[in-house]
């Protein structure tokens, strides 16, 4: 039978406790807290432990996400995994996500829209159930961009952290709710500039890429802003009008926390007080398709969200890509109080034939070591221990 709506049940994020402020990087690059929180609003980000990857950030939202939802893994019939930062080129990250979380039954792929993958996966989910393909679809964002960061480089360098969000999307039988208006879009003209030349098949890594630091992000930051600023308003806008609705009948505004100059001027566009925006990119700084998920279930956390408000959700980035989406919001907050008891553990079988070095970019290991406690991160990693285990080991 053919749904009549396809809901957000269950939400959930992860952030790694890693933290790394904006005094650390005035020790790394030639850069100042003052201008990094006037240009940007960001403060500190976060930075995945060794013996985390985007999979496993990826499944510990994903798990809160299904607690929430009161929803069994093996109930899960597609799990899309939007990211930039995949564990591999292939296997998919969503493949790793699936054994991580046990969802026995599932479909499982990725998605590379860049910063706005998590709006797109959305659409993505919402089109599979309101098809009646699939009745529940998680929808992660996950990124681990630490790990193609050039430390070296102050342009960048500032700007980006690690985390994960995830939403359980589910058929449902009563009508209203959900996705009412979307806009997706794709202009190439921007493909490079914001990018990571090396690592891909058109220059596949060599001594010679790593010697030019082109497997780490390059990124025109003022041409980004001008498209961003161009863009997001007018995305927002179409969406909403797609749905018969205006600005004026937003609740909350969850745009990509990417730089809270871009979030005020838009929402300046948009005529909407910031009283109506939601913004935690001064504790996360921009974790690209992470941003939005993870924006969400804090906002919902903080009680910002409500049965019958409308929600917009809008993102930018590489590609150059937008999205947005309207979303009227069905599910009672206080079931986040449900995934209370989800720690940061997960597990994903190793390969065979690979032990991993300490992924962490070695610019950043002396701040960890200091706090951590020299030698942690290198005997995780070595003796392949998950987060339980490290976390006992501190
Ligand atoms: N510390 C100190 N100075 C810096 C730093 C830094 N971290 N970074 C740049 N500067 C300098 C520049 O070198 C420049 O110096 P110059 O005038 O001597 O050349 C000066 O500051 C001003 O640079 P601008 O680029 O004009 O600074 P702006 O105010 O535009 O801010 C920023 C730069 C923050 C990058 C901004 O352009 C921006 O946010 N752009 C959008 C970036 C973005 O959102 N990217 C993510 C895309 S999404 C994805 O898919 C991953």
């Amino acid at each position: 039978m053919q749904p009549r709506s396809a809901r957000i049940e269950g939400w959930g994020y992860y952030a790694p406790t890693r933290v790394l402020t904006n005094a650390d990087l005035e020790r790394l690059v030639d850069t100042s807290d003052e201008w990094i929180q006037t240009r940007t609003g960001i403060r500190e980000r976060r930075v995945a432990a060794p013996w985390e990857s985007t999979a496993t950030m990826a499944s510990v939202a994903a798990r809160r996400a299904l607690a929430v939802a009161d929803v069994d893994p093996a109930e899960v019939d597609m799990i899309l995994v939007a990211t930039v930062t995949s564990d591999y080129q292939f296997p998919s990250t969503a493949a790793l996500v699936k054994e991580a979380i046990g969802a026995e039954r599932a479909a499982a792929m990725d998605l590379a829209a860049a910063c706005s993958g998590w709006v797109y996966g959305l659409t993505a989910a919402h089109a599979y159930i309101t098809s009646g393909m699939y009745r529940t679809v998680l929808v992660i964002g996950a990124e681990a961009l630490s790990r193609v960061c050039d430390f070296t480089d102050r342009n960048t360098c500032v700007l980006f952290g690690d985390g994960a969000g995830a939403v359980v999307l589910r058929a449902s039988e009563e009508a209203g709710g959900g996705l009412l208006g979307f806009e997706l879009t794709v202009d190439p003209n921007g493909a490079y500039n914001i990018w990571i030349p090396a690592g891909g098949n058109r220059n596949p890594v060599t001594a010679g890429t790593v010697e030019q630091r082109a497997h780490f992000i390059r990124m025109d930051g003022r041409e980004t802003y001008k498209y961003a600023t161009r863009t997001l308003a007018r995305s927002a806008v179409t969406a909403l009008g797609r749905a018969g609705l205006t600005t004026d009948d937003i609740a909350l505004f969850v745009p990509h926390q990417a730089n809270l100059r871009i979030i005020e001027s838009v929402a300046k566009q948009l005529g909407l007080d910031m009283s109506r925006v939601y913004v935690n990119v001064d504790r996360y700084g921009n974790t690209s398709a992470a941003s939005v998920p993870i924006a969400l279930s804090e906002a919902i956390e903080r009680g910002r969200v409500q049965p019958g408000d409308r929600l917009v959700f809008v993102a930018f980035g590489a590609g150059y890509t937008s999205g947005a989406a309207v979303l009227e919001w069905t599910a009672d907050p206080a079931r986040a109080a449900r995934a209370a008891g989800i720690g940061a553990d997960v597990s994903i079988h190793p390969p065979k034939d690979w032990t991993g070095d300490d992924p962490t970019p070695p610019e950043l290991r002396p701040f960890f070591a200091e706090r951590e406690g020299a030698g942690v991160a290198a005997e995780t990693v070595a003796s392949g221990a998950g987060g339980a285990e490290a976390a006992a080991a501190r």
